[in-house]
């Protein structure tokens, strides 16, 4: 049985890392996430063929499996696209708690984990048990914070005390103070102590990331609850959660960096927080309501007259286009002006949206050629000989404040070149600022023309008037 089990365990660790390959482009997702079940499915029936569990401990498991899964299949079906960053958040939240309870669950009860007896654990088990409640109770109450922060329910600008880098710091020593004592005793009062420390941490960690730096923190916390997973696996002695938690851990790390190189910024810059301080002082200060010359604001149908006679469109979605649900019609726009003879691409910000590869997802959904769709570096010396830039719902991926500014919370962050074009259409509902909180000042250029409405509503619009 033993062998049958290690045997389903390697098939579906491959099949989950074949669903990590899947996942890195859009053609190949679907695949990927298909893996990704089948070898979700193969681990819970080997490990609970494995473990030879009485038919009691069986029911109970199913039961928790369809509890867990029906909460899990109504709260997927429900979701909306734009709401899925904070509820990735949630989720990760949800893997830190299992990390703290599955320590707390061995710890009582060393004797179901095979990790000795009460009040005589094993040293490497209580290793593996203390980095397990400390990054679990991490990422708890960091996901707990992103999750707020996304979700609107507090506000975005990161929270910033004096002193703040020096309690994390002496913070995060005496963790490992507490840490090294519980090695040593195993005593239950610090075993609690390192949690109480490690939820307040989490919390301490995330509230100074503001705004433009979110995109980070996401991919962060997820990597911190695929090392929480592989903790459990740790303590639990199960290899393949080991595996699988290193994997999640190790993608969210890279994951972090490309954010970081999207975003221009080092690790530690967005670790250390704060940056984004003065996005609402940006916002408030150099504002929409600062004299500024009036703004150009045009109609669909003058959009559809100038597009119908460009020869190179670049779209530029943003966020407002998945708020909108935009993307089907925004193809068929894109193949009508093709059939005008112009050339369209599709220019793909990486952190565009709300979520790593959003706009990919939704162009793909829309079913937009893969070979249209172009990256950042790939795009920008395209724009110079573009004739039109049609920025759908983008805002903060268009600013140049991030290349002039100092100031400005989003300075250094690569942004698209759409003023380059000879014509700029920004398709949005009014004037407000986007998720960095800081004005655009392209919406002001002579070459812009503003096309106020919700993106689905102009675009269908211009599909009209170029169908006349
Ligand atoms: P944003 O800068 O957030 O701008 C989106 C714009 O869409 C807003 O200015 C809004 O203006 C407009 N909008 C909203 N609903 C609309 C609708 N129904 N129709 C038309 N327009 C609508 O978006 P972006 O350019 O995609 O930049 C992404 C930002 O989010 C960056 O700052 C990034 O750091 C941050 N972020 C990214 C991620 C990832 S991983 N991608 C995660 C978290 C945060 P109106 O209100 O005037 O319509």
């Amino acid at each position: 049985m033993a062998t049958i089990s290690t045997l389903a365990y390697l098939v579906a660790a491959v099949l989950f890392i074949l669903a990590l390959r899947g996942l890195s482009h859009p053609e190949t997702s679907r695949r990927g996430n298909l893996y990704g079940m089948i070898g979700m499915a193969i681990a819970i029936v080997a490990t609970l063929f494995h473990h030879g569990m009485d038919i009691g401990g069986i029911v109970l498991i199913l039961v928790g499996l369809a509890l867990g899964g029906s909460v899990g299949a109504v709260v997927a079906k429900r979701i909306q696209m734009t709401a899925l960053p904070q509820l990735v958040a949630a989720f990760h939240s949800l893997v830190g708690m299992a990390a703290v309870f599955v320590a707390a669950g061995a710890f009582y009860s060393p004797q179901s984990f095979g990790i000795g007896t009460h009040g005589h654990i094993h040293t490497q088990s209580l290793i593996e048990m203390s980095l397990g409640i400390a990054i679990g109770a991490i990422t708890f109450s960091g996901s707990v914070i992103a999750f707020a922060k996304l979700d609107g329910r507090m506000s975005g600008a990161p929270i910033i005390f004096k002193g703040q880098h020096l309690l994390n710091a002496a913070l995060g020593v005496l963790l490992l103070v507490l840490v090294i004592s519980f090695v040593a005793t195993g005593s239950p009062l610090l075993f609690w102590l390192i949690a109480l420390l490690s939820f307040a941490l989490g919390f301490l960690l995330i509230i100074p990331i503001g705004g433009a730096d979110m995109p980070v923190v996401v991919s962060m916390l997820n990597s911190y609850s695929g090392w929480a997973a592989a903790g459990i696996g740790f303590t639990v002695g199960n290899l393949l959660l080991i595996v699988t938690g290193a994997l999640v851990g190790a993608s969210g790390a890279i994951l972090s960096y490309i954010m970081c190189k999207g975003m221009n910024r080092s690790i530690i810059n967005v670790l250390l927080g704060g940056f984004g301080a003065e996005a609402g002082g940006a916002a408030a200060g150099g504002g929409a309501g600062a004299e500024r010359a009036p703004v150009k604001a045009g109609s669909p149908e003058d959009a559809a007259f100038i597009m119908k006679n460009a020869q190179k469109i670049i779209v530029v979605p943003g966020y407002g286009m998945a708020v909108a649900q935009a993307q089907q019609v925004l193809r068929e726009m894109g193949d009508l002006l093709k059939k005008e003879g112009a050339e369209v691409e599709y220019a793909i910000h990486p952190v565009a949206g709300r979520m790593p590869g959003h706009m990919n997802v939704l162009l793909a959904e829309a079913n937009v050629p893969y070979e249209d769709v172009k990256e950042l570096e790939e795009i920008n010396p395209e724009f110079a000989e573009a004739d039109v830039a049609y920025v759908i719902g983008a805002n903060d991926v268009t600013n140049p404040a991030a290349k002039t500014d100092k100031s400005s919370p989003i300075y250094g962050m690569p942004i698209l070149d759409v003023e380059k074009a000879k014509t700029v259409f920004f398709v949005k509902r009014g004037m407000s600022s986007g998720y960095a909180g800081v004005d655009n000042e392209l919406f002001f250029r002579p070459n812009t023309m503003m096309l106020f409405g919700d993106a689905k509503k102009v675009t269908q619009e211009i599909v009209q008037a170029l169908q006349k």
